[in-house]
């Protein structure tokens, strides 16, 4: 019982629930409808349409299309009450706010200007507007009625062209009509900045979208309609306001729309959203990004920046870029692989190399391919790609043609001679302002490193030593006398004795002091040779013989069996070591000149003798010295050890270098042989101090 008193109670208070609610529904309804409405993108049913007026599948309202002298309308389908009939008095219009986003896109840019229509915002009595014209009409209006007060219609332009019958101010301007395409008032397109209140000017037709908004105000009978692009809030300053009275246009159930309609020129009018208020609430506002995207049609401007310009800019820079990229890259390797050849050197072609491969071989060159570097240029290690030959590239840097034929000749001469204690050249290349020398690559290096540097750890023992002696020897013989032509070496020194495998003593680098000869000075005939190892006569005249190769020699035989270098220290006096040597060998104490790090471990006769054969070699007067053939004589024990007479002996190296070498003309001579001696540097400074 209690509980079906529960029951009937909780039922009816479910029922008067829900009855309250359906009421406040129906209450709700009429309301809502009651003009407020907004639209972002539309759909079908949100409109009455006709004409080309459609919906597009993306939600935007396309008024019309490309086709010519056609009408298009969409209206809110229901009617709206726009006049205030509560007052007994005179019936009033209700103040209203609608907004709305348009866009005018118009398929040819050539008649962007002027030749189409434009849309309007309209709130007429009827939605059946069949009998109005398209084209100046804007589907508004016909011919025959067009200023009957009869029409009740009231519009806001949004016009593109010039129609002078209407009295049109320009072709992008916005007006308010009163039952006539005769604007009441006209404006052209744009608005006021809030501010400084300037005015900006909008193109309508621009297929950029803008907002309008239409506000009418019933009691002060004022209309304003203000414009701006989207990204521009509402300006403060309406673009156009009209004192305007529209009891007499409004009827009793009035229909908000568009209409617009084409003429000649295919043009799309867009609406992309609208809202609508009454009784002073401004329209609601219409959110950008939801609403739908205007598309693009016919070749708009940044089309044809797209589809035409750009491809053909980015095949023409790719075109560009191509034919440089390629000019650049055959320039390069021209460059790069470039040589000089004159028409003398075709008797030389077959000793002649490409730069090419001699640049692929020491692999462009490379400081990890460097064997070093010395007076004439820099040495570097190169495997030639055919035939797998090792080989050591000199380059030469020359600026000079002069003589360079006659050095070709020798260099291609000297690449004949095949001797055992000779280093093969192979060859030469020439380029612009350098010379490439192609020799045998000797695995162990220069003598000069063996000798004086003290990283290698080994020292080189005597047995090598005089096995070396006698392979350069036996070489500047072969040169000397044997060889079909005399052959000077010029530049006889350890650093010029190369070491092969099996520790065989190499002379290199033939003739590279005759090129020095030809140098870019040629009024300056530069004594050749290296600083220590320079006959005095040499210094004097200037002129190579057999007999400065002699001397020269004779200074390596002493350097290999001292291990010191030709010029060098002495308690601490800068002294030749000629002389030191002499001194020891005067006073009895030769064997006290002998490299300490022999320490002992050598045949006396032999260290006696090489040392004898360094000091008669390396005697001041060309007339002392033995020829090489004597001095391999000598060495291998056919002729008797010379003996040295104390009084044959008596001179000073340095002394008869000061007087000889050092004149008034010749200190160029020593500064020009700084950079191709070894430890020249401060022994130049000393004898020019010495003066
Ligand atoms: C334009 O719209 C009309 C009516 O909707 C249609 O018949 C016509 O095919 C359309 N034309 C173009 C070019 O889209
Ligand atoms: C209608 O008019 C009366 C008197 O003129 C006014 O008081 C009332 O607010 C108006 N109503 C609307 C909805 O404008
Ligand atoms: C529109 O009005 C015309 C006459 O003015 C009439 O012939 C036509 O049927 C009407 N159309 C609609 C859809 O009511
Ligand atoms: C129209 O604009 C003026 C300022 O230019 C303003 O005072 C007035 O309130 C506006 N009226 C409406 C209905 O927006």
């Amino acid at each position: 019982m209690w509980s079906k008193t529960m029951l009937v109670v909780f039922i009816n208070i479910v029922f008067i629930h829900c009855l309250s609610v359906n009421i406040g529904a129906a209450v709700a309804n009429p309301a809502a409808s009651d003009g407020r409405f907004v639209h972002h993108g539309f759909t079908a049913e949100d409109l009455t349409m006709d004409g080309l007026a459609a919906v597009t599948p993306t939600g935007l309202l396309a008024l019309t299309n490309a086709t010519y002298q056609t009408k298009a309308h969409a209206f809110h389908p229901a009617p709206l009450r726009f006049l205030n009939t509560s007052s007994s008095a005179a019936a009033t219009v209700r103040s209203f706010s609608t907004s709305f986003v348009f866009a005018i896109v118009s398929d040819d840019p050539r008649f962007r200007n002027n030749v189409d229509h434009g849309l309007a915002f309209v709130v007429s009595p009827t939605k059946n507007l069949s009998t109005a014209n398209a084209g100046q009409y804007l589907g508004l209006l016909s011919m025959a009625d067009d200023g009957k007060p009869s029409n009740h219609v009231f519009a806001v332009e949004l016009d593109i062209i010039t129609n002078p019958e209407f009295g049109d101010i320009d072709s992008n301007h916005v007006g308010v009509d009163v039952n006539s395409l005769r604007s009441l008032q006209a404006k052209t397109a744009g608005y006021y900045v809030d501010g400084d209140g300037a005015f900006r000017s909008l193109q309508l037709n621009s297929q950029k979208p803008m907002q309008v908004w239409v506000d009418y105000d019933g009691q002060a009978k004022q209309l304003n309609v203000t414009l701006s692009p989207v990204q521009v809030p509402k300006p403060k300053k309406p673009l156009l306001s009209q004192a305007i009275d529209l009891s007499t246009v409004m009827a009793e159930e009035m229909y908000v729309g568009f209409s617009s309609a084409t003429g000649v020129v295919f043009t799309h009018h867009y609406v992309l959203g609208w809202s609508f208020s009454f009784d002073g609430g401004a329209a609601p506002s219409l959110d950008f990004s939801m609403l739908p995207k205007v598309p693009r049609v016919g070749p708009t401007r940044r089309s044809v920046m797209l589809y035409v310009v750009l491809p053909i800019a980015s095949a023409l820079l790719f075109l560009v870029a191509f034919v440089l990229g390629v000019f650049f890259f055959v320039r390069r390797w021209h460059r790069q692989y470039a040589e000089v050849r004159e028409d003398w050197e075709v008797e030389f072609g077959p000793h002649r190399f490409t730069y090419k491969d001699l640049f692929h071989a020491t692999q462009g060159f490379t400081d990890k391919n460097l064997l070093g570097a010395g007076g004439f240029g820099s040495v570097y290690k190169g495997v030639l790609p055919v035939s797998n030959t090792e080989i050591a590239v000199k380059r030469v840097s020359h600026n000079s043609r002069q003589g360079m034929r006659e050095f070709i000749a020798e260099v291609v001469s000297i690449g004949r001679i095949r001797h055992r204690n000779i280093v093969r050249l192979l060859g030469y290349c020439r380029r612009k302002g350098e010379l490439l020398l192609v020799y045998d690559y000797k695995t162990n290096g220069s003598l000069d490193k063996c000798l004086h540097d003290n990283a290698t750890s080994t020292t080189l023992c005597w047995p090598k030593r005089i096995h070396i002696i006698k392979g350069v020897a036996s070489a500047l013989s072969y040169l000397h006398k044997d060889w079909e032509q005399v052959v000077i070496h010029r530049d006889v020194k350890a650093s010029n004795v190369l070491l092969d495998s099996e520790m065989n003593g190499l002379l290199g680098d033939f003739g590279l002091s005759r090129l020095r000869d030809h140098g870019a000075d040629a009024k300056t005939t530069y004594v050749v040779g290296t600083m220590g190892y320079i006959a005095p006569e040499l210094m004097h005249t200037g002129k190579a013989t057999p007999l400065t190769d002699v001397f020269a020699f004779g200074v390596f035989l002493l350097e290999v069996t001292c291990g010191r270098r030709p010029i060098g220290e002495s308690d601490s006096n800068e002294i030749l070591l000629i002389d030191w040597v002499l001194k020891h060998f005067l006073s009895g104490s030769i064997l006290d000149v002998v490299d300490p790090r022999l320490a002992g471990r050598f045949s006396f006769e032999e260290v006696n003798l090489v040392l004898k054969l360094g000091l008669m070699c390396s005697h001041p007067l060309p007339k002392a010295r033995p020829s090489m053939d004597r001095v391999v004589k000598y060495l291998d024990g056919m002729l008797p050890a010379p003996e040295l007479s104390p009084t044959h002996m008596s001179y000073n190296m340095m002394e008869l270098m000061l007087q000889n070498g050092v004149g008034s003309h010749s200190l160029p001579v020593w500064s020009s042989l700084l950079d191709s001696s070894v430890g020249t540097m401060s022994s130049a400074s000393v004898l020019s101090d010495g003066r």
